[in-house]
């Protein structure tokens, strides 16, 4: 047998997917950040957050992907409640602005997920300066 699906105490193994692992719960209510909503994993927490009521937030740097994504997620669930807001995780300027906004909107935040990141980058600094990988990773992401 495949050793990922082997199931642990939850009832879950490393295979379950997030649908499967949120099924019949209803969020509706509930506000999410979700960083790095335009792409791979982030896409797919969006989705399934919001097909469980869940008004997410996608903070990303890409307008238009973003904006692409939350079309398709529109198409398979039209009541979804999906904003996009930008956010670069290697600019503190954009950390800061993104908050504040956030904050003015007046919605509670009930979830955050710190999806984006980047890995085994070449060398290159964050518009602060700071090694870009550390800043992404764990600078920013815990302002
Ligand atoms: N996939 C895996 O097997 C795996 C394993 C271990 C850990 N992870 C971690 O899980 C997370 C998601 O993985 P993934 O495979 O879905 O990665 P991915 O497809 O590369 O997506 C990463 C996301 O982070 C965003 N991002 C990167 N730098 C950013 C910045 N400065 N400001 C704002 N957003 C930024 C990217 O936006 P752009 O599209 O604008 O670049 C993208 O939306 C990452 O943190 C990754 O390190 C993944």
């Amino acid at each position: 047998m495949w050793p990922f699906s082997k199931k642990g105490v939850s009832g879950f193994s490393w295979s379950s997917t997030a649908e499967q692992v949120t099924h019949g719960i209803d969020a509706s209510g509930f506000t999410a950040i979700v960083t790095g909503a335009s792409s791979g994993i982030g896409v797919e927490t969006t989705r399934v957050l919001a097909l469980h009521g869940v008004h997410v937030i996608m903070a990303i740097r890409n307008i238009a992907a973003a904006r692409d994504v939350k079309e398709a997620i529109l198409k398979e669930i039209p009541s979804a409640k999906i904003d996009v807001m930008e956010l670069d995780l290697s600019s503190m300027a954009s950390v800061k602005k993104f908050a504040s906004e956030f904050i003015s909107s007046g919605l509670p935040l009930n979830i955050l997920i710190n999806n984006a990141g980047v890995m085994a980058c070449p060398f290159m600094l964050s518009k602060d300066n700071i090694e870009q990988q550390f800043a992404t990773n764990h600078l920013e992401n815990s302002t």
